[in-house]
């Protein structure tokens, strides 16, 4: 396999996590979250939105999660915006970064934004004037890049299309969201290799949804182009609220432990990560359906059944 020395992990559970958590998580318990996430060295974390309070009540608190975080150097915070109000709020709350978002699909831009495809690169470009005036980094997404739940398949030109519109409105990275879990391993990498061939030297990183446990396998085809970006959530939280059938992204300490496990570093502490996740589902009140939670790592090891140590050829019994 070609797998690079090092990714970057982007956590996404405070905001695509706690976005569709059924009961308001209080903004205390939002910012020990983040809290936990920078000790465990994350190296960027999507921390809120700052979307209309009344389409996203469960983050109607982005200015004060922002407010009470504690910000370790070498961790990035970003905020997800649909517009430039968002992106003013964003600023004003002290972002390192901005996330964009619209779908490829438009039905998806519709439910999700209220807006047409064309409308939403408009108010992108303001967004994009907004975070340079501020010098702040923006990163854009694509959700439903692969697939819509409305409309199926998304056909790698009109994902082109829609990263063309990106790079045009000035662009320089871009995040192709698998919103509803919907691709799988060979889509991702065709869809990479050509977008990378066309748009050379842009920052790409695939934010995944393990809907139907492709997300993993994904991530590895994305490696395999080169792609060194990854979103992750903290215990496989995840999910959007205007996709039907959307669940949690990948999760992070499966995701963690998997790159680890083949030598691929992420500057992340991983038991600090797998500690960080079992305060996230006392906080939800449920499971998780992160794996290595409750499996422990590859390396935990039992005591031998009774008996078996004696019969063990070698051990002179
Ligand atoms: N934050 C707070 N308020 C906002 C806002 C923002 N980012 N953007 C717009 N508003 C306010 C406007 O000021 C206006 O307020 P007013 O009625 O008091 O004048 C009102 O919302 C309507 O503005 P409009 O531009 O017509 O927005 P809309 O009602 O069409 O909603 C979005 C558009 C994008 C703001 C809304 O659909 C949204 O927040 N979507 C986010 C969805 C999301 O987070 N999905 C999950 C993540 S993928
Ligand atoms: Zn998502």
């Amino acid at each position: 396999m070609k797998l690079p020395e090092h990714v970057t992990i982007c956590e996404v559970g405070t905001r695509d996590g706690f976005q569709i958590e059924p009961d308001f998580i209080p903004t205390e318990r939002k910012i020990e979250v983040v809290n936990l996430l920078s000790d465990a060295g994350v190296p960027r974390i999507e921390v809120t939105s700052f979307v209309h309070p009344k389409v996203v009540p469960a983050l109607r608190d982005a200015e004060a999660v922002m407010a009470g975080i504690r910000r370790r150097p070498g961790t990035r915070y970003a905020a997800l915006v649909p517009n430039d109000k968002g992106a003013v709020r964003a600023v004003d709350a002290g972002v390192d970064a901005i996330h964009t978002v619209l779908s490829a699909s438009e039905s998806h831009n519709l439910a999700n934004v209220n807006m047409t495809i064309a409308a939403s690169i408009e108010k992108l470009r303001a967004v994009m004037r907004v975070a340079e005036r501020a010098r702040v980094a923006v990163g854009c997404g694509i959700s439903t890049s692969f697939g819509c739940p409305f409309e199926g398949e998304v056909p790698i030109a009109r994902l082109e299309s829609v990263v063309r519109r990106l790079v045009d409105i000035g662009a320089r990275a871009i995040g192709l969201a698998d919103t509803t879990g919907m691709a799988n391993p060979r889509q991702v990498g065709r869809a990479l290799e050509h977008l990378m061939a066309r748009f050379p030297g842009l920052e790409w990183t695939l934010h995944t949804h393990d809907t139907r446990a492709m997300a993993i396998p994904n991530i590895l085809a994305a490696m395999e182009c080169g792609v060194t970006h990854f979103d992750s959530s903290i215990g496989g939280l995840g999910g959007c609220p205007f996709a039907p059938g959307a669940s949690g992204n990948v999760c992070s300490e499966d995701l963690v432990h998997c790159l680890g496990a083949m030598g691929v570093e992420t500057g992340i502490d991983l038991d600090r990560l797998i500690a960080a996740s079992r305060r996230v589902q006392e906080i939800v009140g449920r499971p998780l359906p992160g794996q290595i939670v409750k499996a422990g790592k590859f390396t935990r090891r039992y005591p031998l059944p009774d008996g078996v140590a004696a019969r063990l050829p070698g051990t002179g019994a």
